[in-house]
């Protein structure tokens, strides 16, 4: 069994599969999906962040019509969706299209007149992957609609508006990380946020130029408890605030998280807190040129959310090992947890060993092929035709 190579298309070819779908197509939109360096469950927390774009993307095509309706199609599911404009609440549309419609609701709840749309999307972040193919659907019909509108919205305008789309029509209530890199990345750079006050930095992230690349394997697996399991861990966090007396982890030190009582809060805490202090780290590992650092705080971050916040599992540990044991400098899962998507970086030469060794000890233990993904940081959202 080998690795399957999870390619991200052809900008050009896939807005042509889009727009021969439309009559009088206004354009094309892309938004990437996304890995996190490092930083997880802390943009909650209103800690620190560091992901890249990747150059996977879910594509938007659109074209205005008469009425107010929207309707929307993907090239991935079976069955349109219609609803009216003025019809979009909380709870009125259900499933993946309540992604796009929760977009539409957040701009005209931000006072944005929408014309009738019918819009048609591919997506090629692979879904359930941890990759943050929801924030690429939300962020591609966001510059859609826009563009159907004849607005031009500010892209932390926009940013606000698709996180009220996923928290309040889609029901995720998701922390920011995914639809801020979704609009704000840029090619060969990571984006260092601050969910204390939104504030973003570039950080230059050219593997390639040390002879490592990131490789991206999405272990395929979802662990039945994965949604429930984000809010409980959320949940955690408050509480643990709330006993310490601060306005959230990001205001706590890592010895009022060890006074915690209560064991399961501590290491939640101490996740968070500790997590935060390798952000930091990474970032200056990373100007610092000191690879094999950013690899160790890479290591740290894994075995904190495994023994600590307790979102890894099975097969992301198995990539995360297997990887380290032949040659990546560092290994850890990226996203949500439960299942999902492991990052390594791993020197060049040794890709294709990692890989099949890998896809070997997923054979050996009776798991799908895992795929990998070629992760170069990539463009944030855009218009590509
Ligand atoms: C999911 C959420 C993000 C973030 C990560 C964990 O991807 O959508 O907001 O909380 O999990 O870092």
């Amino acid at each position: 069994m080998r690795a399957e190579r999870v390619e991200s298309g052809d900008p050009a070819a896939i807005a042509t599969g889009l727009t021969d779908r439309l009559t009088d197509p206004l354009g094309v939109f892309a938004a990437p999906g996304r890995a996190n360096l490092i930083g997880e469950h802390t943009d909650y927390n209103a800690g620190l962040c560091l992901p890249i774009a990747l150059p996977h993307a879910t594509y938007a095509a659109v074209a205005r019509r008469d009425d107010d309706v929207l309707r929307v199609e993907s090239v991935q599911q079976t069955q349109p969706v219609e609803v009216r404009l003025s019809a979009i609440t909380p709870g009125s549309v259900s499933g993946w299209a309540s992604y796009v419609a929760g977009v539409a609701w957040a701009l005209r709840e931000d006072g944005h007149r929408l014309p009738g749309m019918q819009l048609v999307v591919d997506g090629r972040v692979p879904l359930g992957s941890g990759l943050s193919s929801s924030a690429a659907l939300i962020c591609s019909t966001a510059l859609a609609m826009c563009a159907a509108a004849g607005v031009d919205v500010d892209r932390r305008s926009l940013v606000r508006a698709t996180m009220r789309a996923e928290s309040e029509i889609a029901g995720a209530p998701t922390g920011g990380l995914d639809q801020t890199i979704a609009l704000l990345g840029e090619p060969d750079h990571a984006l260092l946020i601050d969910f204390r006050d939104q504030q973003t930095r570039q950080v230059p992230w050219r593997p390639a130029d040390a002879g490592l690349t990131l490789l991206v394997v999405d272990t395929r697996a979802t662990h039945a408890h994965s949604d429930g399991g984000y809010g409980q861990r959320r949940a955690d966090c408050e509480e643990a605030a709330q006993v310490l007396g601060v306005p959230s982890l990001r205001e706590a030190t890592p010895d009022q998280v060890e006074s915690l009582d209560d064991d399961r809060l501590r290491r939640r805490a101490r996740h968070v807190v500790s997590e935060i202090g390798r952000v930091e780290d990474t970032v200056a590992a990373l100007e610092a040129d000191d690879w094999s650092e950013v690899g160790r705080l890479f290591a740290a971050s894994h075995t904190s959310m495994r023994d600590d916040f307790e979102i890894s599992c099975e097969e992301l540990d198995a990539v995360v090992d297997t990887a380290s044991t032949h040659g990546a400098v560092g290994a850890r899962m990226t996203g949500g947890g439960f299942g999902g998507s492991a990052i390594a970086l791993v020197p060049t030469d040794r890709m294709a060993k990692v890989c099949d060794e890998i896809a070997a000890v997923f054979a050996a233990r009776g798991w799908a092929a895992p795929g990998v993904l070629p992760a170069p940081a990539s463009a944030s959202a855009r218009q590509v035709s």
